[in-house]
């Protein structure tokens, strides 16, 4: 509860981008299947998306499955995309309750049908609440939007829509699956990986960095409020001197 204290609750950072790591070294750790260590992952995602809106933080964005992920041993992947539906059933009402609305970026026609449709389902009944948005990246690639942004954009200079020295840091914006959320201002990353992952690349021009050894299954709100803390210990200069700003 101390650090909880030490939050200051106007400075709090508006967009927050988590890349869940560990979840496979925490069930190896302990002589299980990796699923279990994803299993055990859903209830940190529960933990700290309750958390950020209790606090009062407008955005959270997770990587829960990347466009590399699909690489992996297609059991795992089953197993992963069954986790999805379960998880979207059972929180359905929680998202209600604490006013939470759910949005996902990413390639998502690639999902299969059924965890396509649930998470349209859940993002339907959400989508006028506005305590917090939560967005689920999901079969998300950073180099993919970009190339996807691209494409749409060179289309609208072909047809005459858009001036090719009117394109801006706004119109690519625009074009990115994350068109409706604000830049990452604190990208945490758990497990002791220190690397992007292809995830957010443009987003996350100006964000802080944080990294921590705790793996996502054992990230819980403690842990997000030390986050938070360092964060706010920290000078955000934006290319200004440190005397510009105060
Ligand atoms: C993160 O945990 C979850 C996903 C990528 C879906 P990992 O499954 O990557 O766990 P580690 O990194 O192998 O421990
Ligand atoms: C990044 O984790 C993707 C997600 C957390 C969903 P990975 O475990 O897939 O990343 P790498 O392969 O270690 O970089
Ligand atoms: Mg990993």
């Amino acid at each position: 509860m101390i650090l909880k204290d030490q939050i200051h609750s106007d400075q709090l950072p508006e967009h927050i981008a988590i890349i869940m790591d560990g979840n496979g070294r925490w069930a190896k750790q302990r002589g299980k299947v990796r699923v279990f260590g994803h299993e055990k992952g859903a209830r940190s995602v529960k933990e700290v998306t309750e958390s950020c809106a209790e606090l009062g933080v407008k955005y959270l964005t997770l990587y829960a499955f990347s466009t590399e992920n699909w690489k992996r041993p297609k059991l795992e992947v089953q197993t992963l995309m069954k986790l999805l539906i379960s998880s979207l059933r059972k929180e359905i009402e929680s998202l209600k309750e604490n006013d939470i609305s759910l949005t996902a970026i990413g390639n998502l026609s690639a999902l299969p049908k059924k965890v396509h449709e649930e998470l349209l389902h859940v993002m339907e009944e959400t989508k006028s609440n506005s305590r917090m948005t939560l967005t689920l990246a999901l079969s998300y690639g950073s180099r993919e939007e970009i190339i996807s942004a691209f494409k749409e954009i060179s289309t609208k200079v072909k047809n005459n829509i858009i001036s090719p020295e009117k394109i801006d840091e706004s119109i690519i914006n625009e074009h990115l699956y994350t068109r409706n959320l604000p830049d990452v201002d604190l990208l945490i990353r758990t497990s002791g990986e220190q690397r992007i992952s292809n995830f957010l690349l443009w987003q996350i021009a100006y964000a802080e960095l944080y990294f921590t050894e705790v793996l996502w299954p054992d990230f819980g709100k403690e842990n997000l409020y030390e986050a938070i803390v360092n964060y706010q210990n920290r000078e955000r200069r934006f290319g200004q001197t440190s005397e510009q700003l105060t």
